[in-house]
């Protein structure tokens, strides 16, 4: 039974920034219950693993902290701890899990997690992985905020079956929220003070949800609506994939000065021959005329991917090609992963490549990728950079923020900079940051 008295709970979230946004959501449902947060396991009456299944390593990491809590839990014998799986994990695996943790007393996935306050009240169901997007979005409670920034999940699901990746399976079907909800929950941050929005979604731009006149519409549509909210001064959204990359969202880059000029646009290889066994249904040179038709429009677009290294098949030559690639496309940042085959997916059959080389491939496109990512930064020392400063650093007088390119900056100031946009004058950079002077 929930108590209405002062309880806590605790939730670690794994994973990509739809997994944020869901935990969050997650304390926002105990809230009403009479539950706080807590960053410490030992005090927690509900402790929730918020978990991602994308690659070996962080399923795995699940089942060690499991392991860890179980034993604090004996240590305080504190049986009254509840301990929950939710996410991805929690759909792929679904009621292995109790075989795998024992101790393990609900699983939810990420479209049925609205449902776990009453199913810890009511205490008659271990799981509920099902996929009820709809039903999911119209009980889940969106509070104020506290920050300059927040997350809006916009879109969820993906149809692209990609052969490497589980997120069709654990996330489900595509499905579009609309219009107006995501108007009412930006309206609320807005209302606490946030200033800046991104869009999220596992395709992001395949969004296609109704409007208040029940009219489909896209990712453009809903980038402008957003921009007519005067105290939202930034839009941002991630993740797309090249094939929904329409006209109408390249033009809102041009048009829509709200709209920031960094674009997260995963591409995976370099190869013709692995995008095809990848299923990413799109070629090189499509990907390249995208690129292009963006430049176009605004041609100081900051791009950036996701690759994977050492996919089943991948040659030397192949892998060239994703290196020549990195170059000719001068992506500013990228995340690159060492192929990890996932049970359930097409790619999990095939002849898995060599540890060695896999990792020998990963080193170099990082190194390529940290160096071009270098001279980047780099490029702005003695320009001026204009900043949405978000949050306070670890040094006295220390604030940090977002570039229009998303890159992070640092300075130092008397004044409060948070919440405020500043036309900064870049003095220093570094791999991961540039350093401004006020
Ligand atoms: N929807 C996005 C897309 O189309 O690229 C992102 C999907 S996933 C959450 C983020 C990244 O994880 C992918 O872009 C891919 O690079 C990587 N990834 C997915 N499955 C993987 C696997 N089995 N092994 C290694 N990396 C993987
Ligand atoms: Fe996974 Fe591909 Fe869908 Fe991205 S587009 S979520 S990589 S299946
Ligand atoms: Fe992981 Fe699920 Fe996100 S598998 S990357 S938490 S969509």
């Amino acid at each position: 039974m929930l108590k209405t008295s002062s309880k806590k709970i605790y939730v670690k979230t794994y994973g990509c920034q739809m997994n944020v946004y869901d935990s969050n959501r997650i304390k926002n449902l105990f809230e009403p219950k009479g539950y706080t947060e807590t960053a410490s396991v030992e005090e927690a009456d509900i402790v929730v693993l918020n978990t991602c299944h994308i690659r070996e390593k962080a399923a795995e990491k699940v089942y060690s902290d499991i392991g860890r809590i179980a034993k604090k839990r004996n240590k305080n014998n504190s049986s009254k701890l509840t301990l929950v799986v939710a996410g991805c994990v929690a759909q792929a695996e679904g009621e292995e899990i109790k075989n795998r943790a024992p101790l393990v007393d609900f699983v939810v996935g990420p479209q049925s997690y609205h449902t776990l306050p009453a199913m810890i009240e009511d205490n008659d169901k271990f799981i509920n992985d099902e996929f009820l997007q709809n039903e999911k979005f119209k009980n889940l409670l969106f509070k104020s905020s506290d920050k300059v920034s927040e997350f809006v999940s916009v879109q969820e699901g993906c149809d692209k079956f990609c052969s490497f990746c589980v997120v069709p399976y654990t996330r489900g079907s595509e499905f579009s929220r609309p219009v107006q909800d995501i108007q009412s929950e930006i309206q609320q941050y807005i209302d606490s003070g946030v200033q800046e929005v991104i869009l999220l979604g596992q395709n992001v731009n395949a969004y296609h949800g109704k409007n208040k006149n029940d009219k489909s519409i896209d990712l453009a549509y809903l980038i402008n609506t957003i921009a007519e909210f005067e105290n939202i001064k930034r839009i941002r959204y991630m993740t797309s994939h090249p094939r929904d990359m329409d006209e109408s969202l390249i033009d809102a880059h041009a048009s829509n000065p709200k709209l920031m000029p960094f674009l997260h646009l995963p591409i995976q290889s370099g190869s013709d021959h692995i995008l095809k066994k990848m299923n990413r249904k799109h070629t090189k040179k499509q990907y390249f005329k995208i690129v292009e038709k963006l430049k176009n429009k605004r041609p100081d677009i900051a791009l950036s991917s996701d690759f994977i290294v050492g996919f089943p098949g991948e040659t030397d030559e192949d892998f060239d090609l994703t290196m020549q690639l990195v170059k000719e496309i001068e992506f500013v940042i990228a995340y690159s992963f060492m192929f990890s085959p996932r049970p359930g997916t097409p790619a999990f059959k095939l002849k898995d490549i060599d540890t060695s080389i896999k990792k020998a491939r990963l080193s170099a496109l990082q190194s390529l990728l940290k160096e071009q990512q270098r001279n980047y930064n780099k490029s702005f020392v003695g320009k001026n950079i204009e900043v949405l400063f978000d949050r306070k650093g670890r040094h006295a007088n220390q604030y940090i923020g977002r570039s229009i390119y998303n890159q992070s900056v640092f300075t130092s100031s008397k004044d409060n900079l948070i919440g405020t946009i500043q036309d900064v004058p870049i003095i220093h950079s570094t791999n991961f940051a540039l350093e401004a002077m006020l």
